[in-house]
C-alpha cells in the first residue's frame, strides 16, 4: 500500500481535477476516499463519511453492494468487453429489453453511450438527423432554457443555460434558441401558474417565430440540477409536451439526473405522465457503479433511419465502449434490485420524512430558499433572505459549508451557494437524520447564525 504521503504529492503532482480550481485545490489537504460500505465512504485515514451527494449522483443502493458486486463478478468471469459495432452482447440486449419495459411505453429503441453528455449529444444528432430524413432538413434549432445543464461536450453546452460554465466556449457553441426560466422561489415569482404561464408563452412565441425551424425542445424535467437545483412550476412539463406535439416539434427529456428513483418515481416523467420522442439516461444507470448512458426513443424515429446502405441514413455514430457488458451487468442488477426489494414503496417514508425534516433549514438566518424534489434537495444560502441578497460569490459560503461539513462526517459538493443533497436511495432515516443534521449545524457555524 503506497503511503499516505505521496499519494497526496502525486494527486498534486499528476492529476488535474475536473470542475476545480486547482490553485485552491494545491493549497489543500485532498481527501482520498478508499473504500465504501452503504452510505459511507472511507478514506486512506480511516474516516468515514456519509456520503450526502451519492458520488455526485450516482449512487443508488448504497457502495460495496453485495448483489451488485456479485453481478459485476459473474459477468467479469465471462468477458469485460465485446464491441456493439457490428456485434452484440448479451448483457447489452437484456438491459435494453429491461429498459424498454421500464420506460413509458412507446420508447422501443435503445442506443447507448458512456455518460450523461453523450447521451444527450445522441440525442440531439438523432433528432437533427431524423428530420433531415423526414424531408425537413430546415428543423435545426433546438430550444433549451437558462440555467439548463446537459453535459460538457460542445454539443451539451450548446443547449445548455450556466453562463459561468458556458460563456468562455461561446463560440464554439451551435445556434439554438434559449428560453428565459427562473425558479419558482423568487419573490416575483411568487405565484407558481403565473410563472407557469411565462415559460410556456415564452416557449410558444419561440416556436411561433421559428416555425418549422424547431427541431427539438430539450429539457430537464421538473427540476434543474446543476443550475442551481431549481423546481419547475407544476404541470409546466405536461403542458410544454403539448405544445411540442402541437408544433410538430420533438421533446427531448434529459433523465440524467432524475431517472432511477430520485424524484420518488422511477422517471421525472411519470409524474406527469409525459412520454417524450427521445430520453437520456445516465448516472444511476449503472446503480453509480461504472459509466453507462442510454438514448431510448420510438418507432417513428427509428424506423426514418431504415433504408437501404447506399441510401446514407444510418445513424454515423458510436463510441468505443457503447453498451459495455460489465456495466450492463451492473445495470441488470441495479434494476432488479429495484423490483425484488419494492424500492420505489419502501423509499416513500424516508421522502417523506426527508421533505419534513428540512422544513427545519428555514429556521436559520442565512436559508433563504427550500427546493426538495424527491430525494433531492438544494438549500439556498443568502446574505440576507428578505432581501433577496445572494453572499458574494467569492465569499465561498457554498464550499465553507461543504468544508465544515467534512469535519463532521459528511461528503458533500455546492452549487456555488446552494447546498445540494442527494443521497443514496439507500439510505436509512437514521443516517439521513446524522446527514441533515450536520449539514444544519455546517451552515449555522459559517454563517455565524446565533439562533438556537
Ligand atoms: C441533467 C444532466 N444532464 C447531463 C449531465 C452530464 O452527465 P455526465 O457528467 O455524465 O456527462 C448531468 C451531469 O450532472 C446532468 O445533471
Amino acid at each position: 500500500m503506497i503511503d499516505k504521503e505521496t499519494l497526496v504529492e502525486w494527486d498534486k503532482r499528476y492529476l488535474w481535477h475536473p470542475f476545480t480550481q486547482m490553485q485552491d485545490w494545491l493549497a489543500e489537504e485532498p481527501v482520498i476516499i478508499e473504500r465504501g460500505e452503504g452510505c459511507y465512504l472511507i478514506d486512506i485515514a480511516g474516516n468515514r463519511y456519509i456520503d450526502g451527494i451519492a458520488s455526485m449522483w450516482t449512487n443508488v443502493h448504497g457502495h460495496n453492494h453485495p448483489g451488485l458486486n456479485t453481478a459485476l463478478k459473474a459477468q467479469i468471469d465471462k468477458i469485460a468487453h465485446a464491441t456493439l459495432l457490428g456485434y452484440s452482447n448479451v448483457p447489452a440486449i437484456q438491459l435494453a429489453q429491461k429498459l424498454v419495459e421500464l420506460t413509458p411505453a412507446g420508447l422501443n429503441k435503445v442506443f447507448y453511450s458512456d455518460n450523461g453528455s453523450t447521451a444527450v449529444e445522441v440525442a440531439l444528432k438523432i433528432a437533427y438527423q431524423y428530420w433531415q430524413h423526414k424531408e425537413e432538413p430546415q428543423r435545426k434549432l433546438f430550444i433549451h432554457f437558462d440555467n439548463a445543464y446537459h453535459g460538457d461536450t460542445i454539443g451539451a453546452m450548446s443547449v445548455g443555460g450556466i453562463d459561468s460554465f458556458h460563456s468562455t466556449f461561446a463560440s464554439l457553441l451551435f445556434k439554438g434558441i434559449r428560453v428565459s426560466a427562473s425558479d419558482v422561489y423568487r419573490p416575483s415569482d411568487a405565484n407558481e401558474v403565473v410563472v407557469k404561464t411565462r415559460w410556456l408563452n415564452a416557449v410558444e412565441r419561440a416556436l411561433s417565430e421559428h416555425e418549422g425551424q424547431i427541431a427539438g425542445i430539450i429539457l430537464e424535467p421538473l427540476i434543474q440540477g446543476a443550475g442551481g437545483m431549481l423546481l419547475a412550476p407544476n404541470g409546466f412539463l405536461k403542458e410544454l409536451a403539448a405544445l411540442a406535439k402541437r408544433w410538430k416539434t420533438l421533446l427531448i427529456l434529459d433523465e440524467v439526473m432524475t431517472g432511477f428513483g430520485r424524484t420518488g418515481k422511477m422517471w421525472a416523467c411519470e409524474h406527469e405522465d409525459v412520454t417524450p420522442d427521445l430520453f437520456c439516461m445516465a448516472k444511476g444507470l449503472a446503480a453509480g457503479y461504472l459509466p453507462l448512458a442510454a438514448t431510448l426513443t420510438t418507432d417513428d424515429i427509428y424506423n426514418a433511419f431504415l433504408g437501404e446502405y447506399r441510401d446514407l441514413k444510418t445513424f454515423f455514430h458510436g463510441h468505443t465502449f457503447t453498451g459495455n457488458p460489465l456495466a450492463c451487468a451492473v445495470a441488470l442488477e441495479n434494476i432488479a434490485i429495484f423490483e425484488r426489494e419494492n424500492l420505489l414503496s419502501r423509499l416513500q417514508p424516508t421522502l417523506e420524512h426527508f421533505k419534513n425534516r428540512l422544513q427545519e433549514f428555514y429556521a436559520l438566518a442565512h436559508v433563504g430558499d427550500v427546493r426538495v424534489c424527491g430525494f433531492t434537495a438544494g438549500i439556498e444560502l443568502m446574505e440576507n433572505p428578505d432581501t433577496d441578497t445572494p453572499y458574494p460569490f467569492e465569499e465561498k459560503v457554498g464550499i465553507r459549508v461543504c468544508k465544515e461539513a467534512l469535519t463532521r462526517g459528511a461528503i458533500l459538493r455546492p452549487l456555488v451557494n446552494t447546498i445540494v443533497l442527494m443521497p443514496p436511495l439507500q439510505i436509512s432515516i437514521s443516517e439521513l437524520d446524522t446527514l441533515l443534521d450536520i449539514v444544519y449545524t455546517s451552515i449555522k457555524v459559517v454563517t455565524n447564525d446565533p439562533s438556537q
